[in-house]
């Protein structure tokens, strides 16, 4: 078999370095086995590179392309709408039938804003929790990603589990340097899946907490879905104290429905985001919420803008993606039967090869980490997970055609196939073998 060579991406990246810092325009474009490579084109469920080799793609682009790769109904909605122009400083109609229709599908979607990406909008919902509730502060919990702006870049990344110290009062790490000192102020963290603990902390310092942010299942640190009773308890805190509720949906918006995990799990947050997979790649996000909390924005006690915001390209790919996606009413049964059919085929692969790989996660995105744990609860078991056999492993699929993201992390897109969950089985059996 042919060896695969990234030569032509490595020589593209030298050449990036010089003026693209880095080399990249994302921090976590770095992280691609073997270092940053360049594509020349996606389409369906594969992507291109400069080199010539085709990826099998689970990374759908860090979630987005749900759709997968240049869709052509949403690849002619953005060129005709974008005919008509791109941008108005002003309203379009197709802006308020996106409204429609998210106010349709989301159940607590009842007013709702539109922004570029997730980052902005989960600081848009700070700003209307403080404006609502007077309180300042909110609790997060450890190892959830809520974007790259400071007051969230905290509890991401930790040198070990020994450094986190106390559940109840745990150290944070930050993630960059330059964060502003004050951002620290901004949150308390706890452990995520510890219903008991939210409720001693929240009842001591509720004085304090606007809101509380979650995402509804952990996907940026193990694809853990929350325990029985945590959401609705969490839910309860809420409401118990006059809390804002918030889920941060940038991953299970239209993941694991196009109601969210809130339709999923049957819970109604105050406030949520819904970005990345709502416009296939295009760049759109969405703050929705109850009435009584998005009137803050409505009334223009607190502030959102952006020039860039609902441009005619993004809200095309948008109306086009929730389109697709509700043509076939089977689409999410398949997405489903699909990751389960690609986690049992992982677990039958490693049980063979006597590897611990645990594979875990509701299907339509999933997790490979290798632990002999029976299951990953929170961040803190995440930290113990052998971390440079997870790289060699994704690095072994990388060069056998499979791209899986970096941290374990698979998502199933529509148009994956049996076939093609069956080829990434037994390219992992090949690889699971071997390292
Ligand atoms: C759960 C979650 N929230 C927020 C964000 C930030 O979104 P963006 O990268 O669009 O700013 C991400 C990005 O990966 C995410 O996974």
């Amino acid at each position: 078999m042919k060896k695969i060579s990234y030569q032509k991406s490595e020589a593209l990246l030298a050449r990036a370095k010089a003026v693209l810092a880095g080399g990249v325009s994302s921090e976590f474009r770095k992280y691609n086995h073997p270092h940053a490579i360049f594509y020349t084109h996606g389409e369906g469920s594969k992507v291109y590179d400069v080199d010539g080799n085709a990826y099998l793609d689970f990374t759908l682009s860090q979630g987005p392309l749900i759709v997968g790769h240049s869709h052509p109904q949403v690849l002619d909605a953005v060129d005709s709408y974008s005919r008509q122009g791109q941008l108005f400083a002003g309203q379009h109609i197709q802006e308020v039938e996106l409204a429609e229709k998210l106010a349709q599908l989301i159940p607590s979607a009842e007013l709702m804003r539109f922004c570029l990406d997730g980052s902005e909008a989960v600081q848009t919902a700070f700003r209307v929790a403080r404006s609502k509730t007077g309180k300042q502060k909110f609790l997060r919990f450890e190892g959830h990603y809520h974007g790259w702006l400071d007051n969230v870049a905290w509890g991401i990344s930790t040198p070990s589990v020994e450094a986190l110290g106390d559940a109840e009062n745990p150290n944070v790490y930050a993630w960059s340097q330059g964060l502003s000192p004050h951002s620290k102020e901004d949150f308390i963290t706890l452990p995520w899946n510890d219903l008991a603990l939210v409720e001693k902390v929240v009842a001591t310092r509720h004085t304090e907490l606007a809101a509380i942010i979650t995402e509804p299942v952990m996907c940026n640190n193990g694809c853990i879905v929350p325990q029985e009773g945590f959401l609705q308890g969490l839910r309860a805190i809420c409401d118990r104290y006059g809390i804002a509720l918030i889920f941060d949906e940038v991953i299970t918006g239209f993941r694991l429905g196009l109601g969210g995990a809130q339709q999923y799990y049957n819970i109604k947050p105050d406030l949520a985001i819904f970005a990345k997979a709502i416009a296939s790649g295009y760049p759109i996000s969405a703050i929705v919420g109850k009435r009584e909390w998005m009137e803050e924005i409505a009334s223009a006690r607190v502030i959102h803008a952006g020039t860039m915001n609902t441009s005619n390209p993004t809200v095309a790919a948008a109306l086009a993606t929730i389109h697709v996606l509700e043509q076939d009413p089977d689409t999410y049964n398949r997405m489903f039967r699909l990751g389960n059919r690609l986690m049992e085929g992982l677990r039958a692969a490693a049980k063979k090869a006597g590897q611990d790989l645990l594979v875990q996660g509701p299907g339509p995105m999933l997790n490979t980490s290798f632990t002999a744990l029976p299951e990953i609860k929170n961040y803190r078991d995440t930290l113990q997970t052998d971390k440079t056999k997870l790289k060699n492993f994704i690095a072994g699929m990388h060069d056998k055609g499979v791209r899986v993201i970096g941290r374990g992390l698979w998502y199933i897109s529509a148009v994956h196939t049996e076939e093609e969950i069956d080829h990434a089985i037994a390219v992992s059996a090949e690889v699971l073998q071997s390292i």
